[in-house]
């Protein structure tokens, strides 16, 4: 299994440029039929390599590698004392559905519960439920309302969904 020969380790700051490469592939490509062509620009610009920098030195962010080269990433930001959002999850394109964003998400679960026990709630705000809702439900979210992902040109309606921890 491809899952299998893939390896977890915590985020680099040489890995920020890639990170951001494979997010805008995943809104260029699998996104816009999801989204408002003007808005794909705006939520890719949201995120440049500083803000992954500084995201990942405060939080939990873990890069999958395979044969040394990211293949995948998972990047988190608590908020307050027993809440985390998964900010980014995302698998490079040409290794979707090989198991790798589960592989993923189960190593920061499992992570947060040996280094964060305190953390009871996961949130995630998805613009693009039509097409990731279904793989975190898969992981135990449910529905919890919507939101807005605000971005400095404009906000973006968004699916929010939650998981209990105890
Ligand atoms: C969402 C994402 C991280 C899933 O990663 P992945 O490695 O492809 O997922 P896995 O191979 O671990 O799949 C786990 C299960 O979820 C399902 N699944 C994965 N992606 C899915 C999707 N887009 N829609 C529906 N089901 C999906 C798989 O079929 C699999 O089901 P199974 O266990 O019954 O076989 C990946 O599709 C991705 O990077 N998408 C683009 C970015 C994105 O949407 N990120 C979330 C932003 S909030």
């Amino acid at each position: 299994m491809v899952s299998d020969l893939v390896e977890i380790r915590s985020f680099m700051t040489s890995d920020a440029d890639e990170c951001v490469q494979m997010r805008a592939e995943a809104f260029r490509r699998l996104f816009f039929q999801h989204i408002a062509p003007e808005l794909i620009n705006t939520a890719i610009n949201a995120y440049k390599p500083d803000k992954f920098i500084e995201t990942a030195a405060h939080n939990p962010f873990f890069v999958a590698t395979r044969n040394q080269e990211p293949v995948g990433f998972i990047g988190s930001q608590f908020l307050g004392k027993n809440t985390i959002e998964i900010l980014f999850l995302y698998v490079k394109l040409d290794h979707l559905k090989k198991g790798i964003g589960s592989k993923l998400i189960r190593f920061w679960e499992d992570w947060l519960q040996k280094n964060n026990p305190e953390i009871d709630r996961i949130i995630v705000k998805t613009i693009i439920p039509d097409y990731n809702q279904r793989f975190y439900e898969k992981h135990g979210f449910e529905k919890s309302g919507t939101s807005f992902c605000r971005y400095q040109a404009g906000q973006i309606e968004a699916l929010c969904l939650m998981k209990k921890l105890k």
